[in-house]
Formats: structure tokens, C-alpha cells, sequence
């Protein structure tokens, strides 16, 4: 990264750019099939309030610091309260345990992509081809190490710049196709329960387990709670509305998500009854279910390799701005060369990823707290880490900080809509809901 820091040129620019980190495999992958294994549209609803309530104070505040300190998670945190340094240090850990397992199943998506676009289709969508693939100590572990190539190349190469402006083409292209595929899906016979079951809250169905999915779902999906959002706040012009900016971001993530849930919860019901183990099937539910939507219609692997391309493209830009922060971590506290910081970062991520990717074949055996390898990476970032990241930014800016500095940058552009609600949100109700939350996981966690 340049000593000095640049910003993005115009308003839209950075609400795409944000955007673009925070829609993903989240959004794609990761959403569908917590929705679908936590009960629907309970887990709908819990989310939706936790994006309007929790998600969004935490957002605007990273955003804010970053903006009005210029600076990363670690420089932030420092400038605004000395104590408050390791906040920065921990929030830098997150994207170091998810880049791993984030570029395993971007190796998934490309192997997908190659399977359609070579006329496999119909064998994919067999019952046996996921766990099939997954399982094999080879091929997994080459489509992983090829994904995380096509990562690290954009970032040696500094052409994120180029990634950017097709993804200008690609993501919308993404939404319609999405569009598509969702109404293909609810028009099935047999897809009404689906509807019903992802749309209508079913309250006997809530627990603290939904919320606690929920909200590690919403640091995930909107980049929350490790830094990446100050970041991108740092370079955030002081003449674009945050509070706008926040919204658009917010709108935008949580619609993609909507849309992928659309599309494949319903289609369960429709392929595989709906029943209880068809719905919580976990990390293998978009490549289990969506195959045999494609096998159902025609030019199956036409559509499903376009389809698989553009969920490819929405899983690099998110990838690559994970590798970036990693690199420049790296970069700044080691004071190494941005190649040299690259390769070792992509490296270790292919070291961890391949023992990630191992964990569904020949090291399935390993468990951690019960959890395979996969599964306690994610449990330890979204439910652990996050969550305590979160719960520190809370208390540092609402408490000792002053939620005013926020609230300050925030008006730079005009009023602050929701100014009390956020300050009660901040020094609050977002704390002590988080450490409820956190109690909760660990003590899962621990049995
Ligand atoms: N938010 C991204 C997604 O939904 C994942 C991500 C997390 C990307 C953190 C960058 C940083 O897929």
C-alpha cells in the first residue's frame, strides 16, 4: 500500500468497493444454509433486526474511526485510545483464521465451474459427487491451491483495479441471474412449503442457537469486527454520507443474501423433501442442492457454469481484499516488501488451507471441540473472535472514547438520523447483548 492514501474518487466508488469485500461466499454460500438448518424464517427475521440494530453500529463506528483517523484497525484503535491497541492487534487475527478456509471453498466453486462448463453437470448433481470430491485427498486440495493462485496473482500484480471494474459487470449480472434461477425454483411443484418454511417465522423454533448463528452470519457477510471496514473508511472521502453509505452497503449485502436463500431453500424441498437432514446438510448445502436445480432445466450446464462463474467472481473480490488486509498487516508490522509479503502470506494460506481441506478426507478424524477442522475455524472467528472484537470496539468508543467522535465525523455531512438510538445501541444494549451472546457460544462450545 502507498505511504500516502489514496481515496476513492467518487461516492459510488466506495460503497461498491466496500461492497464488494462484503458480498461474497457469505452472502452465497454461507447465509443459505444457516438459514436453512436454523429453522427459516426465524433465523430471517433474527437476522434482518440484527443487521438494522447490530450491524449497522457497528458499522458506521468502524467506518467513522477509519475515516477520521486515516489509518488501519491497529493505528486507529491507537490513535483514539493507547489502551485500547491490542483491539486493533486481535481484529488482525480474524482475517488470518478465515482466508484459509475461505479459499478451500473458493476451490470448490471453481471445481464446480469446471465440472458445468464441462458438460458434467448431471453427474454432479448425483447425491454421492459432493462428499465424493470433498473427500479425495488430491483433487480438493489442486482446485483450493488453483483459487488461491488467481488470488494471489491479482495481488502481486496490484490489478485489483481490473478485478473491480469487471465485477461492475459481473455482480449485477449475478443479481439477474440469481433472480432467475429464484423464480425458476418457486415455481416447482412442491416448492410452496420451501416458501413458507424460509418466509414465515416459525417462533418455536427460536433459540439462543439462532441468534448466536445470526450474528457470526452478520460479522461474516457484512466484513464486520476485524478491521476491514476502518480500512476501508481510511480511505473514504470526508464528502461522502457515511450514514448513506452504511445504509447502501447494508441494503445491498442483506438483499444478495435474501436472494441466495431464495433460491436454494426452497429448492431443497422441491430435490430433496425438506426433511430435517436435507435442510441442515451445512457447508455443502449450495453444492448439493443447486446441481440438481440445473440438471432440471434446460441448458442445465450452460446455466450452471455461468452461474458458478459469477459466484466465483463475487468470491474473489471478497477473497482478495481478506489477502490484501493479511499482506499489509504483514507489510507494516514486519516492515517487508509487498511481494515478499505476499508470498508468505499465500504460503501459510495454503499450508492451513490444505489441512482445512484434508479434514473432509484423510484427517477427517480430527476433531476440535467436536467440530471438524472447517466448521472450528468458522466457530472460532464468527462466534468467538468477532464477537469479542465487537464487544471491545463497543465499549472503547461508547466509553471511553466518546461515542461522540463517531458521531461528530458522521455529521460532517448533515444530521444524524438516528443519532440517540445509535449512542443507547453503542453503549449498551450491542455490549451487553454481545457478551450474553459470547457466554452462550463458549459454553456450547465447551459441552
Ligand atoms: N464478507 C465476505 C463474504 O460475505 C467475507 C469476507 C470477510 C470478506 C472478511 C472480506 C473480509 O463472503
Amino acid at each position: 500500500m502507498d505511504k500516502k492514501r489514496g481515496s476513492f474518487s467518487n461516492k459510488m466508488g466506495f460503497v461498491l468497493a466496500a461492497a464488494g469485500s462484503a458480498v461474497g461466499l457469505g452472502n452465497l454460500w454461507r447465509f443459505p444454509y444457516l438459514a436453512a438448518k436454523y429453522g427459516g424464517g426465524i433465523f430471517l427475521l433474527v437476522y434482518l433486526i440484527l443487521a438494522v440494530t447490530l450491524g449497522f453500529t457497528l458499522m458506521i463506528t468502524e467506518i467513522a474511526i477509519g475515516r477520521k483517523t486515516g489509518l488501519s484497525a491497529v493505528g486507529a484503535f491507537k490513535t483514539l485510545d493507547k489502551r485500547f491497541s491490542f483491539v486493533g492487534y486481535l481484529a488482525c487475527i480474524v482475517p488470518f483464521i478465515i482466508t484459509p478456509y475461505y479459499c478451500v471453498i473458493g476451490g470448490w466453486v471453481v471445481k464446480y465451474f469446471a465440472a458445468f462448463l464441462s458438460g458434467q453437470g448431471a453427474a454432479a448433481a448425483g447425491d454421492e459427487y459432493f462428499n465424493g470430491f470433498i473427500s479425495q485427498p488430491v483433487s480438493p486440495v489442486f482446485w483450493f491451491a488453483l483459487y488461491i493462485m488467481i488470488t494471489a496473482v491479482v495481488v502481486i500484480f496490484g490489478v485489483e483495479k481490473g478485478i473491480e471494474k469487471a465485477s461492475r459487470i459481473m455482480m449485477p449480472l449475478l443479481i439477474v441471474l440469481t433472480i432467475g434461477i429464484a423464480l425458476f425454483c418457486i415455481t416447482r411443484p412442491g416448492a410452496g412449503e420451501g416458501l413458507k418454511y424460509y418466509l414465515l417465522p416459525d417462533f418455536s423454533r427460536f433459540s439462543a442457537t439462532t441468534v448466536l448463528a445470526a450474528m457470526g452470519q452478520l460479522f461474516y457477510s457484512m466484513s464486520l469486527a476485524m478491521g476491514i471496514m476502518i480500512t476501508y473508511g481510511s480511505y473514504m472521502k470526508k464528502n461522502s454520507s457515511l450514514e448513506k453509505s452504511v445504509r447502501q452497503i447494508e441494503i445491498f449485502d442483506t438483499a444478495i443474501a435474501f436472494l441466495a436463500g431464495l433460491m436454494i431453500i426452497p429448492s431443497v424441498f422441491v430435490f430433496s423433501g425438506g426433511d430435517e437432514a436435507a435442510l441442515g446438510k451445512g457447508p455443502s448445502l449450495m453444492f448439493v442442492t443447486l446441481p440438481k436445480v440445473f440438471e432440471d432445466m434446460t441448458l442445465g450446464n450452460v446455466i450452471g457454469a455461468a452461474f458458478f462463474l459469477l459466484v466465483l467472481f463475487a468470491a474473489l473480490t471478497s477473497s482478495i481484499s481478506l489477502m490484501e488486509t493479511n499482506v499489509s498487516i504483514i507489510q507494516d508490522k514486519l516492515g517487508w516488501g509487498r511481494k515478499k509479503s505476499t508470498v508468505v502470506v499465500t504460503v501459510y494460506v495454503l499450508i492451513l488451507g490444505s489441512i482445512v481441506s484434508l479434514g473432509f478426507g484423510p484427517l477427517s478424524f480430527i476433531k476440535l471441540l467436536g467440530l471438524g477442522l472447517l466448521d472450528f475455524f468458522d466457530f472460532l472467528s464468527n462466534s468467538v473472535l468477532m464477537p469479542i472484537v465487537a464487544i471491545l470496539t463497543c465499549i472503547c468508543i461508547g466509553h471511553f472514547v466518546g461515542s461522540k467522535t463517531v458521531e461528530d465525523e458522521v455529521e460532517i455531512n448533515g444530521a444524524f438520523k438516528v443519532k440517540k438510538f445509535y449512542r443507547i445501541m453503542l453503549k449498551w444494549i450491542a455490549p451487553i447483548c454481545l457478551v450474553l451472546i459470547l457466554f452462550f457460544a463458549v459454553s456450547e462450545a465447551m459441552g
